[in-house]
């Protein structure tokens, strides 16, 4: 469909409509389609100025975000000590080290795939004055042996373990090393922490692990890695192993790089029109971590910090103007559909509405009221809601068995990763509060929300099945009549359950339950 010269009231929504229909995804473009993409993305352009919306670039704000650094608890707890960075070689390890030298560790050591051994010294800028000593290692975390060698040597006081297959979309396409790397290198770090007496042990967790659950490779092995480091903290009376949570580092994001490097080539691919992602600074992030070392006595041994202000989501469409804008280039916009990795369903019982917590995007309906912050107001803080070691120990068995099984193709490596990450969460929900987890349902799954369709319904299939069996298991062991807002509250789902074949046990059950149940308005009900 040619831009239409004569109509010249065309909308933001004309064009994008525009561009959809000229390349659908995964259409080769021509470079008669390039040139008329090319005057969609020009009117697309004029628009967004005209609205205000180019004057500056969507990612400035987020530089000037901050997390205030706890200097002085920082400098006491690192002044003179041996510090040993898993994965330091990467975006947030660089300006992580600097900081710590300046606060005066003596030692650093990286422990990286990708650093040459024999390389010492300083050569990244950052914050902090160097004075110490840099040495490299370059070790694999996923190899037991050789990691347990470098904390041998390095005989490290303080670990941050920042070693990770990081990128989404990588770690769909690299499934053992992904899991074998962020669940299993994990595991290896913990040991090797424990062996050797490391006092202080900060992780870098991501707010993906909000999600009860996710299908996505890099989200469920952060999760597990997440779990094992909170199991490790609430079990250790030596090693203090503390975790903060990160959104999308904007310094290390592959979405402002992939703009960058389309608008060399004339064409950007952009994933959609109304794709959204949080973003903080790498100042930001390092903050966080040793404030998470600083803070270490007064934080709880399931809590992880994460920065208050992430600001409003950043839209890529927004970004890839302004960039395209900046470059003065003549260049064409389309649209590439959304790549595993980065389809996440946004499950709306993922976050509280009952009004009584903030608002924060890295933090779940289960932590919110657990929440907690700093005194500069620039952390919050929640707790990994409790689970059981137990069940975690055995699911994560199984996935190394399936791991370790080279008879298994990626798709069932995957699976048993999936088993995993659900097996966790059942876990996590058996320990909730039954009146907080029918909210949780509600908020997710009634058909306000959830849709009036079973296409719509299925995409929360998993956390509805995994919510739902737990609530009626509870809802068994309740006694006392239910109150009259938690009878409707179930019954909205149970619409939802009629929707979905798979779930139609879950919703006979929950049928029977609230048939044989009395109700009551007293707000002293059993239930809610
Ligand atoms: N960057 C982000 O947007 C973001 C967001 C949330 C959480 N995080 C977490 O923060 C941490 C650091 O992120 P980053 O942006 O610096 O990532 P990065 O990819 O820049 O650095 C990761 C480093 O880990 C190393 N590594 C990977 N596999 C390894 C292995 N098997 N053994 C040893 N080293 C290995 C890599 O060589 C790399 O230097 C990661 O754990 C990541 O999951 C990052």
């Amino acid at each position: 469909m040619p831009m239409d010269a004569a109509c010249p009231i065309a909308t933001s929504d004309d064009l994008i409509c525009q561009i959809a229909t000229l390349a659908p995804h995964g259409t080769p473009i021509t470079p008669a389609m390039a040139e008329q993409l090319q005057a969609a993305t020009q009117a697309l352009m004029v628009l967004a100025t005209a609205d205000g919306k180019l004057e500056q670039s969507p990612m400035t704000l987020a530089m000037e975000r901050t997390v205030d650094l706890h200097r002085e608890a920082a400098e006491k707890r690192l002044r003179g000590q041996r510090v040993l960075v898993t994965g330091g070689a990467g975006c947030v390890g660089s300006h992580l080290i600097p900081l710590l030298f300046g606060l005066g560790a003596m030692e650093i050591s990286i422990a990286d795939l990708a650093v040459e051994t024999g390389r010492t010294g300083m050569d990244s800028p950052g914050e902090g004055s160097p004075t110490g000593r840099l040495a490299n290692y370059q070790v694999d975390i996923r190899d037991a042996a050789a990691l347990d060698a470098v904390f041998a040597q390095v005989r490290p006081h303080v670990v941050f373990h920042l070693a990770s297959i990081r990128e989404p979309g990588r770690a769909e396409a690299v499934v053992r090393e992904a899991i074998e790397t962020n669940v299993f290198g994990t595991r290896n770090v913990i040991s090797a922490c424990l062996r050797h007496g490391v006092e202080d042990a900060i992780y870098s967790s991501t707010g993906k692990c909000f999600a009860y659950v996710s299908d996505h490779v890099y989200t469920g092995s952060k999760k597990l890695a997440e779990a094992q480091w909170v199991a490790a903290a609430r079990r250790s009376n030596s090693t203090r192993f503390r975790c903060t949570r990160f959104t999308h580092v904007m310094e290390n994001g592959v979405v402002t790089q992939d703009i960058l490097d389309g608008i060399a080539k004339g064409l950007v691919g952009l994933h959609g029109p109304d794709r959204y992602f949080n973003i903080q600074n790498v100042r930001q992030a390092a903050h966080l971590l040793v404030n998470a070392l600083a803070l270490a006595d007064q934080t709880p041994a399931d809590g992880f910090w994460a920065a208050v202000d992430l600001g409003w989501p950043v839209n890529t469409l927004e970004l890839a103007l302004y960039l395209i804008q900046r470059s003065g280039k003549p260049v064409a916009l389309h649209f590439l559909g959304v790549p595993k990795g980065y389809d996440e369903v946004f499950f709306r019982g993922q976050f509280c509405w009952s009004g009584e917590t903030v608002y924060h995007p890295l933090v779940n309906a289960l932590e919110a009221p657990g929440g907690f912050g700093d005194h500069s107001g620039t952390m919050v803080g929640a707790r990994v809601q409790p689970f059981s070691e137990d069940a975690l120990a055995v699911e994560l068995d199984l996935l190394k068995k399936a791991l370790d099984d080279r008879t298994l193709d990626v798709v069932a490596v995957k699976a048993a990763l999936n088993q995993a990450v659900c097996g966790l969460a059942r876990t996590i929900f058996a320990a909730a509060d039954l009146p907080c987890l029918i909210d949780v349902l509600w908020w997710g799954a009634a058909p306000a929300w959830a849709g009036t369709s079973t296409a719509e319904a299925r995409r929360f299939e998993v956390v509805i099945h995994l919510l739902t069996d737990t609530v009626i298991a509870k809802l068994r062991q309740a006694s006392g009549p239910m109150s009259m807002a938690t009878r409707q509250k179930l019954e909205e789902v149970m619409q939802t359950l009629s929707l979905i074949p798979s779930l139609a046990a879950q919703s006979r059950s929950l049928e029977d339950l609230l048939e044989g149940s009395g109700t009551t308005t007293s707000m002293k009900a059993a239930v809610g």
